[in-house]
């Protein structure tokens, strides 16, 4: 027998605020037509001046934990992958913590930016495997509008505000594919094209938030190899080819990217979850987002074999396979 970390719940929030592309080009000089095309984004969700990542965290946080049938008493761990914090500290799953009632419990972010949904699912796995976690909430949210600089057409118009959640419960398994959880995780990154993708501000730096900034097609370039790759590690590791894989949910940063994937790993594209179109990039939130379209519009179904990846600034990247 074996522990695996089985996800019990899915949840998502998105703000009430959409931006369509035509909004976007009134602001700079950009078209619907070249954003659909190098994108295939058609509009994004803003939150509100008063909504903050915590928000977006909770509400999602909760959708999770009600279809999981628990409450955020039960949880004892709480983990938000984000890059735009409420605040440089505490954390901010410090006050999804609060909001949702179980003080005494761990609670901290992951910062991996893109690739934030991914690394968190690896960390709690370990940290379900080897005991020290029973129930957790992993939350991936992001209020990425906050650190776009709205005058840059090449960036702005890429990104969106979200959050997606999932609740993770410690359960016996057999130890085969067959069983329901995390079946593997892999992580990677390469510091030294940290200046590709970055935000040009902090707090030890220059004392101001900043914003994004982006070596568009280098980071293009490095996604559509890395992710391939990655999807091939887990594949390889659990000895199943693509044709055995459910559904890919993969980061959601450009449709070209996503069919490139495709394309490159020879998956049906019937395959794929893709919301990139409704939500844009929204960051560590786009993986759980993904997860709770496909599941709440009945395609993903519990029991079958789900391969997430994902991509971002550092540069960072990896994959998860789970069964649902
Ligand atoms: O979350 C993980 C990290 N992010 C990504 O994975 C994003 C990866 N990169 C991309 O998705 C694409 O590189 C972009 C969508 C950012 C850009 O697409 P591209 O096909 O690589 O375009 P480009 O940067 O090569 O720019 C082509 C042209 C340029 O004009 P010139 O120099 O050819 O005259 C840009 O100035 O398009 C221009 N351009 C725009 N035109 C209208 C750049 N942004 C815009 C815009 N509207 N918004």
């Amino acid at each position: 027998m074996t522990i695996r970390s089985v996800i019990r719940g899915v949840g998502s929030y998105l703000p009430a605020n959409v931006v369509t592309n035509d909004e976007l080009a009134k602001r700079v000089d950009t078209s619907d037509e070249w954003i659909r095309d190098r994108t295939g984004i058609r509009r994004r969700h803003i939150a509100a001046d008063d909504e903050a990542t915590s928000d977006l965290a909770i509400n999602a946080g909760l959708q999770a934990l009600k279809r999981a049938g628990i409450s955020g008493a039960d949880v004892d761990m709480f983990v938000v992958a984000t890059t735009t914090p409420d605040h440089t500290l505490p954390a901010t799953a410090a006050k999804v913590q609060a909001a949702l009632g179980r003080p005494g419990v761990p609670s901290f972010d992951i910062q991996a930016v893109c690739s934030g949904f991914v690394y968190g699912l690896a960390v709690v796995d370990n940290a379900i495997r080897c005991g020290q976690a029973k129930t957790v909430l992993l939350m991936g949210a992001e209020t990425i509008s906050c650190i776009v600089d709205w005058e840059d057409r090449t960036t702005s118009v890429l990104f969106g505000d979200g959050a997606g959640a999932v609740v993770l419960s410690a359960e016996q398994g057999i130890g085969t594919i067959a069983d329901r959880g995390i079946l593997s995780t892999h992580l990677h990154s390469d510091g030294r094209q940290h200046d590709l993708l970055y935000v040009d501000g902090g707090a030890s730096t220059t004392q101001t938030t900043g914003y994004i900034r982006m070596e568009g097609r280098e980071v293009f370039r490095h996604a559509v190899v890395n992710l391939a790759d990655t999807v091939r590690e887990s594949l390889a590791a659990n000895d199943i080819t693509i044709a055995d894989v459910d559904w890919l949910v993969p980061h959601q940063a450009n449709k070209r990217i996503l069919d490139a994937t495709v394309k490159k790993l020879g998956i049906q594209p019937g395959k794929v979850i893709v919301t990139v179109e409704d939500h844009a990039n929204t960051s560590a939130a786009s993986i759980p987002l993904a997860l709770a379209t496909g599941v709440d519009d009945g395609r993903i179904q519990e029991g079958q074999l789900v391969l997430m990846e994902a991509m971002g600034g550092g540069f960072t990247w990896g994959s998860a396979l789970v069964r649902m």
